[in-house]
């Protein structure tokens, strides 16, 4: 598929720089095929490699992902567990690929609830793909977006306590320099799979004025397709373009 070289450029100019989704639907899409619960999770690992590639071939600054919420906990213990064995296991298999493929991988929440196992698996992840330049793949793990605002409050406060800050001189930029996802850009589109139209407590402060986009896809058959038709819907919503999926695909088939 060809596309005129000036649309090519239209589409990339009005590509966002940072997406975030939220993964919901595995759970689901197991029970519709009578399967247990974590057989939706172990699927959603496959989405998850599509949709990093298509981010990372896109050319887009960051994606954050929603592995895991800080009310996830309530869920029952053999599904939180099978979950954190998943992402052990992920974890392990493929930061080699995203290191090959020049993507830095950051983990997002509060870490201190999880096993010492799996916190230095994210530490050795973290650390081979610190200097890698492509895409920045934020995996949101233990993350509450009222944790996230409220730790940032707590490290302003140690900061006016010590006396380096006084209270007159929090800003927006101030906070927002302690958030957890310092150093990104705002999120421009957050993608919601699963048909729930809610927030979840997911990048609240980040994603104030991004556009969101709501798909009845569940998680596990989320593709390049429909991450093409969220990402055409943003460029036409936002730049006025008009440009399709279609378009955003042919742009993943440019070389370079
Ligand atoms: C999202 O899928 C994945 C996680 C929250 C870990 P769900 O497990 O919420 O799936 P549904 O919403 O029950 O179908
Ligand atoms: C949101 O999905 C969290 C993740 C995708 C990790 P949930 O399924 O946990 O959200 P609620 O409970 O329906 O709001
Ligand atoms: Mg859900």
């Amino acid at each position: 598929m060809s596309l005129p070289a000036s649309l090519g450029e239209m589409a990339k100019q009005g590509l966002p720089r940072h997406v975030a989704i939220i993964m919901d639907g595995n759970g689901r899409w197991a029970q519709q095929r009578g399967k247990m619960r974590v057989f939706g999770h172990k699927a959603g690992v496959n989405a998850v490699r599509d949709a990093v590639s298509v981010a990372s071939r896109l050319g887009l600054s960051a994606l954050t992902l929603f592995a895991f919420s800080s009310e996830n906990w309530r869920r029952p213990e053999s599904e939180v567990s099978a979950l954190m064995e998943l992402f052990i296991h992920v974890l392990g298999g493929e930061v080699k690929k995203l290191h090959k493929s020049n993507i830095r991988l950051r983990i997002t929440g509060e870490r201190s609830r999880f096993s010492s196992r799996l916190q230095d698996k994210v530490a050795a992840a973290e650390a081979l793909t610190a200097n890698n330049t492509g895409l920045i793949l934020n995996v949101a793990a233990n993350y509450g977006g009222r944790w996230d605002i409220t730790q940032a409050a707590a490290a302003l406060a140690v900061e006016v306590q010590a006396g380096h800050l006084a209270p007159e001189q929090i800003d927006e930029d101030a906070l927002a320099r302690h958030l957890s996802t310092h150093g990104l850009p705002d999120v421009d589109l957050l993608i919601r799979t699963g048909g729930d139209h809610r927030i979840s407590n997911f990048v609240l402060w980040q994603a104030a004025y991004a556009e969101l986009y709501f798909t009845p896809v569940l998680w596990p058959d989320f593709d390049a397709v429909v991450f093409s038709e969220a990402i055409a819907s943003f460029a036409s919503r936002e730049r006025r373009f008009g440009c399709t999926g279609e378009q955003i695909r042919a742009l993943l088939d440019q070389p370079g």
